[in-house]
């Protein structure tokens, strides 16, 4: 079903709105388009809010519930194309700055505690050296 990279198929958002009751569900997310049907029974979040998105875009929704990366691996098999490049809302953009800028936040948060823990270990050592002799 999916389409090999670098040659998606393009959607009009007017189309993809036709693809909203059970029988076919496609959902936009960062601009590209899912074809979740099969899915919808497997959905840990459930058929209904698969269901209630259907044929519009539900980037901001998908990104809210903070799915797993697991859960973005897994999307790749139901990607069946994008969105014409004129209806492209590119929060694509947005949305990705936002997850880098989490990452940036939560790693240099991780790259600062390890030397101070080193600085502060390295400065007892030294305390204790220099109180001794
Ligand atoms: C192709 C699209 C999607 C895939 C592959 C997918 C996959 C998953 C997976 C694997 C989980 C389990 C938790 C995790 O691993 O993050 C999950 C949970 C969930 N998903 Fe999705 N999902 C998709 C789209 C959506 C959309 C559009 C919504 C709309 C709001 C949604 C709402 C939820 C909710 C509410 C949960 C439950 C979170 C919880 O119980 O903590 N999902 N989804």
């Amino acid at each position: 079903m999916a389409e090999s990279a670098g040659e998606l198929k393009k959607y009009s958002l007017k189309e993809i709105s036709e693809h909203k009751d059970k029988k076919s569900i496609w959902i936009v997310i960062h601009d590209q388009v899912y074809d979740v049907t099969k899915f919808l029974e497997e959905h840990p979040g459930g058929e209904e809010v698969l269901i209630e998105q259907g044929g519009k875009d539900s980037t901001e929704n998908f990104e809210d519930v903070g799915h797993s990366t697991d859960a973005r691996t897994l999307m790749k098999d139901f990607l069946i194309g994008e969105v014409i490049d004129s209806e492209k809302t590119n929060m694509d953009k947005g949305a990705k700055k936002w997850t880098d800028d989490a990452e940036d936040n939560q790693s240099s948060w991780k790259s600062w505690l390890i030397p101070m823990v080193l600085a502060l270990g390295a400065s007892l050592v030294f305390r204790y050296f220099f109180i001794k002799h």
